[in-house]
């Protein structure tokens, strides 16, 4: 147990069948004007950018949109945003779309902020006010990067080739719209990556450094929706009660990791992100199993008590060896995932060049996440989880 803790989440969370059809009623409460909606061409075609238009119509509120988000957030996109919402006279962002998104409608908050800074001079940890004036309401299209409920966003600076991170309590949004109707479009591969990044997001959270009681209920409550409906999602896309589980989970996986952090995993999956180009959920999904098995040679702190949010009281009980069953269970999940989602399972089905493990233990030793591991990893320690991976 640790001596001190904080945990901070002061967005309100809506989550339903039809729960967006209050972000009218909440928008009156909040005194809200002509919202800006922050998408893109993709989720304007699969039509949650219309849902949300149509409510808004409905409820006799003006708006202007801007859908022109590319599939990585950007300065530049950022700052044409900010530009757009002036121009426009808005008085609160609606992000509706996945990390580039929801990103992106933070980076605008931050510049409608500070509109004498440079980002850049605002980029790291607690530069930033901790209450924002600008209304930010958040409608996830995917559940996975659970950044309706985090204090990060990551913009890239394409001048300089960086990414520049943003850390504050003032970057959570004020609202959270979890509406199933929102990912039910998603294809099979992509519920499972992203799935896998949330379970993972959930998995550190509870077994890193900074874990406290609230982070590991979230963690656990998180965890259990996964493994409960990941795979009635994938096997019935149209399923509303799964789509809506896997939104909960992801939003209690990114509270849960913005106040507990992520390890080794996600240090390593950003290092692999950045040399292979692998999307984040797919490298997550390949990097648990070797980590937790590296974690598992050094400790077996907290991996066997996984086992019971992964499973049921039954199964927790019946088992001996609830270490080896954990890791058991998330090889069988995964090996599932693979032949129904073509999910892949090893770094050589999605990286092309072996010799470039050595490049990414040295970015993963460097990458701020290591420092959260729940066990000591040097670059000789990544590379043999990295050779496992392989
Ligand atoms: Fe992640």
């Amino acid at each position: 147990m640790r001596e001190y803790f904080e945990f901070y989440l002061p967005t309100k969370i809506l989550a339903g069948f039809s729960a967006l059809d209050n972000l009218g009623f909440e928008l009156n409460i909040l005194n809200i004007k002509k919202p800006l909606i922050v998408s893109d061409h993709v989720i304007e075609k699969v039509g949650v950018s219309g849902i949300v238009k149509n409510v808004l119509e409905h409820n006799g509120i003006c708006f202007s949109e801007f859908l022109d988000v590319p599939l990585e957030s950007s300065l530049e996109t950022v700052e044409e945003i900010a530009e757009f919402f002036n121009k426009e006279k808005c008085d609160c962002l609606i992000a509706v779309g996945g990390g580039s998104v929801i990103d992106s409608a933070k980076g605008v908050r931050i510049l409608l902020e500070y509109p004498n800074k440079k980002m850049i001079e605002l980029s790291g940890a607690d530069n930033l006010n901790t209450k924002f004036t600008t209304p930010l309401v958040v409608v996830p299209t995917t559940s996975g990067t659970g950044s309706e409920a985090t204090l990060v966003a990551v913009i890239k600076d394409t001048q300089n080739h960086v990414k520049l991170p943003f850390l504050s309590y003032g970057m959570l949004p004020d609202l959270a719209i979890l509406d199933p109707r929102s990912t039910i479009s998603l294809s099979a591969k992509m519920t499972a990556a992203t799935a896998m990044d949330a379970l993972v997001h959930a998995i550190e959270a509870y077994i890193g450094t900074q874990k406290n009681p609230v982070s590991d209920s979230f963690a656990a409550s998180a965890i259990n929706l996964i493994s409960k409906n990941v795979l009635l999602a994938i096997e019935n896309p149209k399923d509303n009660v799964s789509r809506l589980n896997l939104a909960i989970a992801s939003m209690l996986a990114g509270a849960a990791f913005s106040n507990s952090m992520v390890g080794i995993v996600h240090a390593i999956g950003h290092s692999v992100g950045a040399v292979c180009e692998v999307p984040h959920g797919v490298s997550m999904s390949i990097l648990l199993l070797p980590c937790l098995e590296y974690y598992k040679s050094v400790s077996n702190n907290y991996l066997g008590e996984l086992l019971l949010y992964l499973t049921d009281t039954e199964y927790f009980a019946s088992t001996k060896d609830k270490t080896n069953a954990n890791l058991d269970f998330i090889r069988n999940l995964l090996n599932t995932l693979n032949q129904k989602a073509q999910l892949p399972l090893h770094l050589k089905d999605v990286c092309k060049d072996k010799s470039e493990l050595g490049k990414i233990a040295e970015l993963s030793i460097n990458d701020g996440a290591i420092t959260f591991s729940p066990f000591f990893a040097d670059k000789k320690i990544v590379l043999e989880i990295l050779e496992k991976a392989w």
